[in-house]
């Protein structure tokens, strides 16, 4: 109760605090935007500091740094690592957003602003639950906190430094809050996340630019002969055609898909709210399926050629192409993308030559609903949303999950509090007041059924 009480009583100071956060533009992609990345993580290790931990770090690294900060109370009590991500996705289309990405605006008791959501409020919130628990003498557990500014571009230095602090990052399970809850009326717990495979295809046909009247229909232009290869990625049934992408796919059994499909999900809503008329997808399987336990591949990006103002009629010399695809257990990221390049290799006609570049990846993910840290993160929602949260696969891709398992056989909880609508990656993200601060009372309850259970273990 006295808890709750500081989290109302400084709910102002809360919502005033992640603005500050939300200022600093830490793109993590653009490195014009490198200082603010730094700026963003001397922010949260004063933060850390200030809400009562015994220590905080920047750990520089080969690329952005990780914040690190930890308040042990006690050796005998389990021991809690936060992981959370400072850093942001480009807010580019600018042109697109209502209010500067940069300038938070609070709107219908919403917050908006290029990572409000994903993940500085999500992660924020965890910051402030440590000050109401250590402001009112209530820490249950021993807290370590490691931030990263990477996560947005595959979290490849993190990966070197949690091998090389594996002593440090000892704990018991690692708590994130970076997932989305099916609605406010119907909390979840996120219990799967897709793996990635990310690759950049460039497609040469003459060695340069040709009058499209004088060559056209004589030699290839390698932006048709580029979307001929991708649209065979794909057969009429949304099957992927590599060969040899299926093979490692665990298909669920009838029960699990029944279990997924029982959750709910609004076609109707879910429609109106993308503004589309039909959905699209792999046959035989449900939209919840289609994004939680089935792999895909997407083409991200694609240019070449004219795209400046009026008509110039040009035969171009290459076409690109960014292509992704999201794996489920047990893909292997690294196979995929060696299969990926063998086959989209093998695509390309005489007329035109290939290359083909990987980009960052990340490994498929499935936490356990059968732990003690399972139970509390449902028991906290119990308390705090008055239901038992329902597990969920998510479409998305955390890639440090299954590294924390494999590297520091650490198990996660992803505690989410964020919503579809809160359009993460998208002009005008925004997050909920009422989630921030629910999730911050959450994410409370969580050390307490925490401590309470491993205590009975
Ligand atoms: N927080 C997201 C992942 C996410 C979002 C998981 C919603 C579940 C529900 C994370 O910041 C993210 O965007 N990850 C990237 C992967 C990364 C390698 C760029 C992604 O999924 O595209
Ligand atoms: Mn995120
Ligand atoms: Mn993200």
């Amino acid at each position: 109760m006295e808890i709750n009480n500081f989290i109302d009583s400084n709910k102002q100071r809360f919502i005033d605090e992640l603005i500050d956060l939300l200022r600093i533009p830490s793109v993590s992609a653009d490195s014009k935007f490198k200082d603010d990345v730094a700026k963003a993580a001397n922010f949260l290790k004063d933060k850390l500091l200030a809400a009562g931990a015994d220590l905080a770090e920047i750990h520089e690294t080969a690329g952005h740094p990780v914040v690190y900060g930890e308040k042990i109370i006690d050796p005998q009590l389990p021991t809690v690592l936060v992981y959370g991500h400072y850093d942001v996705q480009p807010a580019d289309p600018y042109e697109l957003w209502d209010s500067p990405p940069f300038d938070p605006l609070i709107k219908d008791e919403r917050i908006y602003a290029r990572g409000a959501c994903d993940d500085k409020g999500q992660m924020y919130m965890h910051i402030k639950a440590f000050e109401a628990m250590t402001s009112t003498n209530s820490l249950a557990c021993n807290m370590k906190f490691m931030i990263e500014g990477e996560e947005e571009v595959g979290s490849d230095n993190l990966e070197h430094f949690v091998r090389e602090n594996k002593d440090k990052l000892n704990a018991d399970v690692i708590l994130i809050s970076d997932t989305s809850i099916i609605s406010n009326d119907n909390p979840s717990i996120t219990v799967g996340l897709r793996g990635l495979s990310y690759l950049e295809v460039e497609v040469t046909g003459p060695n340069r630019d040709l009058h499209s009247g004088v060559y056209g229909g004589a030699v290839a232009n390698p932006i048709n002969t580029l979307c001929e290869m991708i649209s065979s990625l794909k057969d009429e049934n949304g099957h992927i055609t590599i060969p040899g992408f299926y093979d490692k796919v665990e298909e669920l059994t009838k029960d699990e898909r029944n279990a997924l499909n029982e959750a709910p999900f609004d076609l109707a809503s879910y429609k109106k709210e993308l503004d589309i008329d039909q959905i699209h997808g792999e046959d035989g399987y449900t939209t919840l399926e289609r994004v939680g336990v089935r792999p895909t591949l997407d083409v991200n990006g694609i240019w070449g050629g004219y795209i400046g103002e009026g008509a110039k009629t040009v035969l171009p010399s290459k076409a690109h192409a960014k292509i992704s695809m999201r794996l489920v257990p047990n893909q292997d990221s690294e196979e995929i993308t060696k299969l990926f390049t063998e086959h989209f290799k093998s695509l390309a006609p005489e007329s035109v030559k290939v290359k083909v570049t990987p980009h960052h990846g990340g490994q498929p993910a499935v936490t356990k609903t059968d732990s003690i840290a399972y139970k509390a993160a449902s028991k906290a929602f119990e308390d705090a949303w008055g239901k038992t949260p329902i597990p969920t696969r998510d479409g998305g891709s955390i890639p440090i999950v299954a590294m924390f398992k494999s590297e520091l056989g650490l198990n996660t909880v992803l505690m989410g509090f964020g919503l579809d609508s809160d359009a993460i990656h998208s002009p005008n993200e925004s997050y909920g007041i009422f989630n921030y601060i629910k999730g911050i009372e959450t994410i409370v309850l969580f050390h307490q059924h925490f401590a309470r259970l491993k205590k009975i273990e």
